[in-house]
């Protein structure tokens, strides 16, 4: 149990990779503050993790909105007592796939306000929670914070604005023995691709984004966030972990 007497939040834990994080860091030992904005599919979570033995609660936020990323800290220090582990990892696609000359003001704010916003202010809520103990942020960036595709331009600015946001939060923070890291997935199985997934072409052709050719399960991204979270890796900071199955890292 190398997450024993742990406690950890997850934000955008009602689903995909959050979910799957939670049950994962529940099942190495530590109590789970699952956040999300879906409280139905939150509690769901909370229920597993419960009927497998863990110890969780769900809070409701709306990463998005300062206040709401604040509560939810606060709510989970008054649930467990303090927070080492806080996954920032709650985010949205586009909702079409605009052009750029196209997209909409509204929906690029939408998309940074969620994706970039709300991990601004996790990184600084949870910081101050853990400022006198210190911790692990773990925020999920995304190999389209890297690689530019075609019509993904609010998705990108914002994962890019998390690869580095991660690095100036370790330096910044490394005086409170807080590690900042990211994790970078490439394309994963999960609701938030599953538009793709109805159309066999279009998700045959992201599949091949990845050198083996298929979609990742938000458990491989999991057990990464598990490994990061606890103290084996105590020396990893300030860097952004792909998971991705090397399609960062080649030319399609
Ligand atoms: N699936 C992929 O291929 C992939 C690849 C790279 C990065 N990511 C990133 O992984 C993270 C998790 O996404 P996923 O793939 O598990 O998708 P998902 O849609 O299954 O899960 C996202 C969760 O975040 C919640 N959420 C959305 N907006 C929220 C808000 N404003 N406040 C609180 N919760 C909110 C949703 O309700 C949902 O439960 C996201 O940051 C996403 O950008 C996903």
């Amino acid at each position: 149990m190398r997450l024993k007497d742990r406690v950890a939040v997850v934000t955008g834990g009602g689903g995909g990779i959050g979910r799957a994080a939670a049950l994962r860091l529940a099942e190495d030992g530590a109590a789970v503050v699952v956040a999300d904005i879906r409280t139905e599919a939150g509690e769901e979570t909370v229920a597993r993790i419960r009927e497998a033995g863990g110890r969780a609660v769900f809070v409701s936020v709306d990463t998005a909105v300062r206040e709401q990323v604040f509560s939810m800290v606060d709510e989970a220090v008054r649930a467990f007592g303090r927070i080492d582990i806080l996954f920032n990892n709650a985010g949205v696609g586009t909702r079409a796939l605009y052009t750029l000359l196209e997209l909409p003001e509204e929906e690029y704010q939408r998309v940074i306000g969620i994706n970039q916003h709300g991990v601004f202010y996790g990184i600084q809520a949870g910081a101050r929670a853990m400022k006198d103990r210190g911790g692990v942020i773990i925020n999920t960036a995304s190999v389209y914070g890297f690689v530019a595709d075609r019509r993904q331009f609010a998705y990108h600015a914002s994962k890019a604005a998390v690869a580095m946001m991660t690095k100036a939060a370790a330096l910044e923070l490394a005086r409170y023995n807080i590690r900042v890291v990211a994790i970078a997935p490439g394309l994963i199985d999960t609701g938030i691709v599953s538009g793709w997934k109805e159309d066999p072409r279009i998700w045959s052709a992201v599949e091949q984004a990845q050198m083996r050719r298929r979609a990742g399960t938000p458990e491989e991204v999991a057990n990464v966030v598990a490994f990061l979270a606890s103290d084996e890796a105590s020396f990893v900071n300030g860097s952004v972990v792909f998971v991705d199955d090397g399609a960062a890292s080649f030319k399609r």
